[in-house]
């Protein structure tokens, strides 16, 4: 193949189909990848997909809270019933170790027969005061967070142009990639360099059909936010927030749900900041006029 034959993207309905709806006439062969899934946005994001009818491959380093927060899934809604099959299935994984994540792809591909999706949201977070920060917490924020999107990326777009008809990649960043906030020299470097790997990824992946998209969640209430953010986060948050209040998980998987879909069949490369209009803000003068 030459690489002027493999730049020629065909929009949806017109030949090889370029997303993954199209890609995967169907509907309940649309398979995903979702890591960090045992709570939080990862659980939101599982149990969005598994309601539009995705199967899902939950991947998580907790393991007994993995199992946990899947047993929540409704059943039923998480069932195929023409095969009576599970549409979900839990795999122990560390998204920085390019073994596990190999294998959480074959596992995905030998229990669905396909990759059409992969989210990756697992994520941690520690803040320090620059001077303060351990070399130790600055490399393993850098390692989930950055080289986890990386391999996680790389796997799942080797087996989608093995596939050969397209696909879709999802990276949570954070709003704290895309301003600086205090304590926050670690996580918000690393969510900087996500949204960029993203637009880097885009580029080369998409002259096989595979888009990929960013999310930069404003603050969600989640465990990680619960541990992190004490009351004068939380006011110094939501004082420059347009919609002044924390974003459910729910409102995340409904962007996710977006890119992964049909209806965002051309964009690519793209960062949606969801976090209640907090990068959008300038002055926030309560007086009116
Ligand atoms: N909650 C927020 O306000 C917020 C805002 C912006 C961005 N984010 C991002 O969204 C993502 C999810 O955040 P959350 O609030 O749900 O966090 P969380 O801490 O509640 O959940 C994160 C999950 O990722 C898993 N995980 C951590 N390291 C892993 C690894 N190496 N391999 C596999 N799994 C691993 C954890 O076990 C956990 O279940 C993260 O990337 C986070 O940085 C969250």
């Amino acid at each position: 193949m030459t690489s002027q034959e493999i730049r020629q993207t065909p929009a949806p309905g017109a030949g090889p189909k370029s997303s993954t709806e199209a890609a995967t006439p169907d509907e309940k062969r649309k398979v995903a990848i979702v890591t960090g899934a045992a709570r939080g946005l990862g659980a939101a994001i599982a149990n969005r997909l598994l309601d539009d009818g995705w199967n899902v491959l939950l991947v998580d380093l907790d393991g007994p809270a993995l199992h946990e927060s899947a047993a929540n899934y409704v059943p039923g809604v998480a069932k195929d019933t023409d095969r009576g099959e599970d549409r979900f299935f839990c795999h122990v994984g560390d998204v920085s170790n390019a073994d596990d994540v190999d294998a959480m792809v074959r596992v995905a591909v030998e229990r669905f027969g396909r990759l059409d999706l992969m989210v990756s949201n697992a994520g941690v977070a520690a803040l320090h005061d620059f001077l303060d920060l351990p070399l130790s917490v600055w490399r393993k924020t850098l390692d989930v967070n950055l080289t986890g999107v990386l391999v996680c990326g790389q796997a799942a777009a080797r087996q989608m142009r093995e596939q050969g008809d397209g696909g879709a990649i999802v990276n949570i960043a954070s709003l704290a990639g895309l301003a600086a906030g205090t304590g926050r020299t670690a996580y918000g470097t690393s969510k900087a360099a996500v949204i960029h790997l993203t637009k880097q990824m885009a580029m080369d992946l998409g002259r096989y059909g595979i888009r990929v998209n960013c999310i930069a969640p404003g603050p969600v209430d989640t465990p990680m936010t619960r541990k992190h953010h004490q009351e004068t986060t939380r006011r110094a948050f939501t004082s420059r927030m347009a919609l002044s209040r924390y974003g459910a998980p729910e409102e995340i998987a409904g962007v996710v749900a977006y890119l992964a879909s049909n209806d965002a069949g051309f964009v690519t490369g793209q960062t949606i900041a969801a976090d209640g209009g907090f990068s959008a803000a300038g002055l926030m003068d309560s007086t009116p006029g």
